[in-house]
């Protein structure tokens, strides 16, 4: 699955804290290339649980048909968003995903690829947990206004998403990630 993906990427990848997913829009399915530890952590899936899968899996008996729709539109046209959607951890453990879509230009492949950035906004959407698990691909696909404080939490996470996803693209299109290598090579 990652031998068209170079070293920069993986090593960035590896030294990344926040969880991070790589799907080729070119494979049947848009399957999961590379996932980092953080996002195993997250999970608690093994990267052999999670590459070569669609991420969709990670919905289980949620329906979260809303935010899917705006996902499709958002990868088919290019576009950087977020969405906020119900997954279940392997254990079974549900959690309020904020995912965060941006196309990433791999220099020299002829393969698109997209970046998903993953975090888990459970305990920050504050309390009535419950009523934010019945709101999602409502609320949360545009329809009603949150209140400030969900904003907040938006805002930051979108913030710190944008901040890795413009990183990664440096790194690829300059020298800069010849130092990321040598950080992983220790
Ligand atoms: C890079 C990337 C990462 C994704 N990560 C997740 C994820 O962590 N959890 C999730 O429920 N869906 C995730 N998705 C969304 C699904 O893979 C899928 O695109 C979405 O469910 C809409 O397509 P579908 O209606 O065919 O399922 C991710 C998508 C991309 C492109």
């Amino acid at each position: 699955m990652t031998e068209r993906i170079p070293d920069k990427l993986k090593s960035f990848f590896e030294i990344e804290s926040v969880p991070l997913t790589l799907i080729s829009r070119d494979r049947r399915d848009m399957p999961v290339v590379i996932a980092n530890r953080a996002f195993c952590d997250l999970t608690g899936y093994e990267p052999e649980e999670v590459i070569g899968r669609n991420c969709r899996f990670l919905q289980g008996d949620f329906d979260n048909s809303a935010e899917r729709a705006r996902i499709r539109e958002c990868i088919e046209n290019e576009r950087d968003d977020y969405f906020i959607l119900a997954n279940r951890k392997k254990n079974g453990d549900r959690f309020l995903n904020f995912l965060y879509l941006a196309p990433i230009f791999v220099p020299d492949s002829p393969e698109r690829f997209v970046l998903g950035t993953q975090f888990d906004v459970t305990n920050e959407l504050g309390d009535g947990i419950e009523r934010h698990f019945r709101r999602v691909g409502d609320v949360f696909a545009g329809g009603a206004q949150s209140p400030y404080s969900e904003q907040v939490v938006i805002e930051s996470k979108k913030l710190a998403a944008m901040s890795v996803r413009n990183v990664l693209q440096y790194i690829l299109e300059t020298e800069a990630g010849r130092q990321a290598k040598s950080l992983v090579a220790g």
